[in-house]
């Protein structure tokens, strides 16, 4: 949430921070800004909105200056609104900052010298740096002196005009990197910033201080102890933050699925060895045997995915027991954790502050904790004991799809491994092995039969304002990630339900002004479920069936996809789901890959 650029080195600044700022847009989109520093003379560029709004401002006020940051902003504090855009100005200082200053109103009372221009707890702390910042200090001394005094979460870069030739960043709670190029050095919030510049990087540690000079990298402690600085190599695929031809982002990215998905399971999954391993758990097999209690964790999509995995895990793991947590709730609760537990921590940016909160509250108990991880080099991937990446590459979009399937994917070859360490269910193994290793062919077939079919659909549902998705068993969380993608995509008010709850209170909702999605797989569940369908249509409903099925089905339209998996079949039905939405936000003429009001990677509580 919220994303920071800086430059320093020899390069003209003000393009490189455009670019940057291009590049994290959608970390939030209210409004952007840059300043960049000459001779004693700062020039700041501010413009709400979108990051063009801010490149046109940029295009009559270019300048040659070599060092500089930038800011594109989710609204906390204060509105949407160019007073309120970062960088923000104190005395000789301009700060950006990601994060939350938790104490900001205490702070503020004590600034009585500075005037505040916004509502703004970011400018608070640029005031509170310049309070520090007495005409015998230095940039450094006045930043440590001021951190010292926050109570929060901050990803902070600051420049001075009296100080020219660096630039301070400091992290707790934020994530920063800082690109080491040649002669130059690029910072930002997350590496999509970096590709193209250098593949060389930083990955500042909460409590962590950098000065950024010309001549290198200076890494501390907030008591301006040395640090060594850790150069690492980050993946740097141009092509993967690229829309590669598609109108969107979003669409590039369900598209793109089968491919994603045969790199989560690539050397995984071999069904000709009857096998399914994740490497990188950090677990001897006497440690997997032990495991009798799974908790999983997340947030949003992250959670969903944790949920429908949750259902094969129980099947795949004879007396395993599993729960499922919203991290923004768990995070508060005085919960248990059985002995022998496991956490499987799920998230596609690997930043989401509940989702890290509540894997550092597991980690102090002393629970083992694995990742189920996008973004290399994240935060939450780097703190985990041990786990996965699942390489869905870059997702771009706010709205998250391929990661989804990507997480499920890569939980069930988790409780794969767990049955057959443990040595359960045999049976059941090999079909999960092979369904698995069918799954990207499956998806790419049904992409590319129904495309066009769900775009005329999509069409015909766009004007409702309300939604209901229903399903039942594996089919119920993804009704949720159903409801949840095209609520927040297309702003029609979604709700997903298990579909035997429907008489239990959400059938009183059914008028004209509602559409039901109702998921239907040929299994033990079929006929249930057309019996809920059934309640729906008595009720006037206006039922789109997604389905695996070819039998006779009573609804407005049916989408049939032909697939030969049974147990991953719903992974198959969420990707007509995820076009669904896509083509329902396309038809309202809404910013698909920017949704108004929301930002990828949710760094703030
Ligand atoms: C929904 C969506 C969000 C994220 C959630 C968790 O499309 O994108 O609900 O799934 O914010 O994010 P991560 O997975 O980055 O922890």
């Amino acid at each position: 949430m919220c994303g920071i650029v800086g430059y320093i080195g020899n390069k003209k600044a003000q393009p490189i921070l455009t670019s940057g700022l291009r590049r994290l847009e959608y970390r939030g989109y209210d409004s952007a800004g840059i300043v960049t520093l000459g001779d004693k003379q700062a020039t700041l560029l501010r413009a709400k909105g979108k990051v063009a709004e801010l490149v046109a401002f940029a295009d009559g006020n270019a300048t040659d200056d070599t060092i500089g940051i930038g800011h594109t902003r989710w609204a906390t504090h204060g509105v949407p609104a160019e007073n309120n855009a970062h960088p923000h100005q104190a005395g000789d200082i301009y700060l950006v900052h990601n994060g939350i200053i938790e104490n900001y109103k205490e702070l503020k009372a004590t600034l009585t010298n500075h005037t505040f221009k916004s509502e703004t707890d970011s400018e608070v702390l640029a005031a509170l740096i310049d309070s520090f910042y007495t005409a015998d200090a230095t940039l450094e001394s006045a930043v440590i002196q001021a951190l010292q005094l926050v109570e929060g979460t901050y990803g902070i870069a600051v420049i001075s005009t009296r100080e020219p030739d660096q630039v301070i960043v400091a992290r707790m709670g934020s994530p920063l990197i800082i690109g080491v190029g040649e002669g130059d050095l690029v910072i930002a919030s997350d590496a999509s910033a970096l590709i193209g510049h250098t593949t060389n990087a930083i990955y500042l540690n909460d409590g962590e201080m950098a000065i950024c000079t010309r001549e290198g990298v200076t890494l501390e402690d907030l008591e301006a102890q040395p640090l060594t600085a850790k150069v690492e190599q980050i993946e740097a695929d141009m092509s993967a933050i690229q829309k590669q031809g598609y109108d969107h982002f979003l669409l590039k990215e369900i598209m793109e699925q089968p491919t994603t998905l045969r790199s989560t399971l690539n050397g995984r999954v071999v069904p000709s060895e009857y096998r399914a391993q994740l490497g990188g758990l950090n677990m001897t097999n006497d440690e997997l045997r032990d495991v009798d209690h799974v908790v999983i964790i997340g947030c949003g999509t992250a959670y969903y995915a944790g949920l429908l995995a949750s259902y094969y895990l129980e099947q795949l793991v004879d007396g395993l027991t599993i729960d499922v947590e919203i991290a923004s709730e768990l995070r508060y609760r005085s919960f248990n954790l059985p002995k022998n537990s496991v956490a499987l921590v799920v998230s596609q940016s690997g930043e989401t502050a509940d989702t890290l909160a509540c894997l550092r509250e597991i980690k102090r108990r002393g629970v083992r904790t694995l990742g189920v991880i996008n973004a290399v080099g994240s935060t939450i991937a780097r703190e985990v004991d041990g786990g996965v990446y699942v390489h869905a590459g870059p997702e771009i979009s706010v709205a998250s799809t391929k990661a989804f399937t990507s997480q499920v994917a890569a939980m069930t070859i988790f409780g794969l491994q767990l049955a057959q360490t443990k040595g359960t269910g045999a049976k059941e193994l090999s079909e999960y092995i092979n369904e698995l290793a069918e799954l990207p062919d499956e998806i790419e077939q049904v992409l590319g039969d129904v495309r066009e079919e769900v775009k005329a659909v999509a069409e015909k549902y766009a004007h409702y304002e309300h939604g209901l998705f229903l399903g039942r068993d594996t089919l119920f969380p993804v009704a949720l990630e159903g409801a949840l993608k095209l609520k927040e995509i297309s702003y029609i008010q979604a709700e997903g339900y298990a579909g035997g709850e429907l008489k239990h209170g959400p059938l009183a909702l059914i008028d004209d002004r509602f559409f039901e999605v109702m998921l239907l797989q040929d299994n033990w569940l079929f006929d249930k479920s057309i019996s809920n369908l059934a309640e729906v249509n008595a009720r006037g409903g206006h039922v789109l069936a997604i389905t695996n099925s070819n039998k006779d089905i009573d609804a407005e339209e049916v989408i049939r996809i032909k697939t030969k998996l049974d147990l991953l079949a719903p992974l198959v039905l969420n990707v007509v789901q995820q076009l669904f939405a896509y083509y329902v936000a396309v038809a309202r003429g809404n910013d698909v890959d920017q949704p108004r009001n929301l930002a990828k990677s949710v760094t703030v509580e």
